[in-house]
């Protein structure tokens, strides 16, 4: 027995060398067979609440290459299958794996408390490290790559992601935000996107300058000023701050409330390629 005891003990030693080498940041689930497979609900209790989410892992999963991790929140009176499903208004996770041709990420899609994220107590941010630790343990993932998007309420949420959890994620894309989810911290430089319509009746275009102004302040960039497209311009214009610790960008575009706006003329949203090609920009080691 001793022999292959010994034998067993170098395979194990092996192995996470193996796991260790492959990435600085791959987390401990590398090299362990998922049970976190499929798109079904998962539940985790958090503050004595039963919590739910969803997975998407990349076609043919190899738990030796560590991925992203990208969490989806949905908006208030939304859900979790909605964003899964690209119904209710949802490109299917925001439009991101359409976009995501290497394969690169495993997206989250949370479900709130009463369809919202409240975060009453900072439960919806110790529910988000609850899912970071979950997922992490059992999937393979880059821990140097995490990144938050949503609209809306979910917007609030990665907002929130980004004042309180600046160090443990990657880059946020705040899609029509506000403060509803609160801002504990603030202070941190993480790199920033946001955008938000002009004429948005429901979250201000004023707050949307607001959290764009606190990163950019945040991530040291170099002052200017943001041009705004004319309402009924039927345009957006994305401006990129330089200076910037992190990369910092903001899109103004006309139009309202919505999580999939576009361009006059145009039938597809610029929202889920901004967004991707603002988180594929940072590049895995
Ligand atoms: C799995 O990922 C590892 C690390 O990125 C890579 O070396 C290996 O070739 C991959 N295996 C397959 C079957 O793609």
């Amino acid at each position: 027995m001793a022999p292959l005891k010994s034998l067993l003990a170098l395979v194990a030693v092996s192995a996470s060398l193996l796991a260790q080498t492959a990435s600085a940041a791959a987390s401990a689930g590398c090299g362990k067979e998922p049970t976190l497979t499929g798109t079904s609900p998962y539940s985790l209790t958090v503050n004595n609440k039963q919590r739910q989410y969803y997975i998407k892992l990349p076609p043919a999963y190899n738990n030796t290459r560590p991925y992203k991790l990208i969490f989806t929140f949905h908006a208030l009176g939304g859900q979790a299958s909605q964003v899964v499903a690209g119904t209710g208004g949802y490109l299917p996770w925001y439009g991101l794996p359409a976009l995501d041709a290497d394969n690169t990420a495993v997206y989250v899609a949370p479900n709130g408390l009463n369809q919202g994220w409240g975060n009453a107590g900072g439960e919806d941010l110790a529910f988000t490290d609850a899912m970071i630790g979950a997922v992490e343990a059992d999937l393979c993932i880059d821990t140097a790559h995490r990144y938050s998007t949503g609209f809306s309420y979910g917007a609030s949420m990665s907002y929130a992601i980004a004042c309180a959890r600046a160090r443990a994620f990657r880059a946020v894309a705040v899609l029509s935000g506000g403060p509803m989810s609160g801002c504990t911290g603030g202070t941190d430089p993480i790199a920033w996107y946001n955008q938000h319509g002009v004429s948005d009746q429901v979250l201000p275009f004023a707050l949307g300058r607001q959290m764009r102004d606190q990163f950019v302040a945040n991530n040291g960039c170099t002052q200017k000023t943001a041009p705004e497209p004319a309402k009924g311009s039927g345009t957006h214009i994305k401006t990129v701050y330089d200076g910037c610790k992190y990369p910092t960008t903001f899109v103004a575009f006309d139009g309202p409330h919505t999580p999939q706006p576009m361009d006059k003329g145009s039938s597809t949203t610029f929202s889920a390629d901004e967004s991707w090609a603002f988180f594929q920009q940072f590049k895995q080691e």
